[in-house]
């Protein structure tokens, strides 16, 4: 994985038929995602459940771009190996999740994966500050985790300070929630470089019409476009 600052539409395969991951990925990766996200649940630290590592590892065999692995679980330390294990080439814990998120972003490294720590929206940019010499990406969530489909909520100030603190680290930012072709614009103007989006890429389509999925993933890249 090179760095840039390129703009990045990762579709969350949340919003995917969950019964069909596999060829999901392949569609949506046909179609024209640069990465793939994948939303960890633990019914504990978001009030809802999804998958775990062997789950993710299958996943693996299917993304030839980059596997972007949110966990939304907490604790996280002890899961670590497993997510390398299963071939996240991102794995991102949210700083809200315990009281080490230095110790965490450490042990992300130190197993071969690059790191990512997420703020929930109630959190301030400041939170993370001490750990941007050890993260490849901060996640600035733009709802409250735990489900697809939820009503952006506008983080572009802290996305700004964000990018100030950030200079000229080699830090992704990374939007998630909420993102669209109206929402899209703001958060990139502020900063942003990768853009999750679970209901704005699979909405209209599926796997037997996926064309849907590439128009969507068409139009929001249009909507930053200049
Ligand atoms: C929310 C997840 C998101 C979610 C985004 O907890 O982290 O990745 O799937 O879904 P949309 O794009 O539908 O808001
Ligand atoms: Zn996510």
């Amino acid at each position: 994985m090179t760095f840039d600052r390129s703009v990045k539409i990762a579709p969350s395969i949340l919003s995917a038929d969950f019964a069909d991951f596999g060829r999901e990925i392949q569609a949506v990766e046909a179609e024209g995602a640069d990465w793939i996200h994948v939303d960890v649940m633990d019914g504990h630290f978001v009030p809802n459940l999804t998958f775990g590592p062997p789950a993710v590892k299958a996943f693996r065999k299917h993304v030839k771009t980059v596997m972007d692995v949110h966990l939304m679980i907490s604790p996280v330390d002890a899961y670590i190996d497993a997510y390398a294990d299963a071939g996240a080439d991102i794995l991102t814990a949210h700083v809200e999740a315990g009281a080490h998120s230095h110790r965490t972003m450490q042990a992300i490294r130190g197993a071969g994966m690059k790191s990512g720590i997420a703020l929930n929206p109630g959190t301030p940019a400041e939170a993370v500050e001490h750990l941007l010499d050890l993260t490849d990406l901060v996640c600035v969530m733009t709802v409250n985790p735990g489900f697809g489909g939820q009503k952006f909520i506008d983080m572009t100030a802290k996305v700004r300070k964000l990018r100030e603190m950030i200079g000229d680290r080699p830090v992704h930012i990374e939007i998630d929630g909420g993102v669209d072709p109206t929402t899209a614009p703001l958060v990139v103007d502020a900063g942003a470089d990768v853009l999750v989006a679970g209901s704005a890429v699979f909405r209209g389509g599926s796997v037997e019409n996926p064309t849907p999925y590439g128009d969507n993933i068409r139009a929001i890249k249009a909507s930053v476009a200049g």
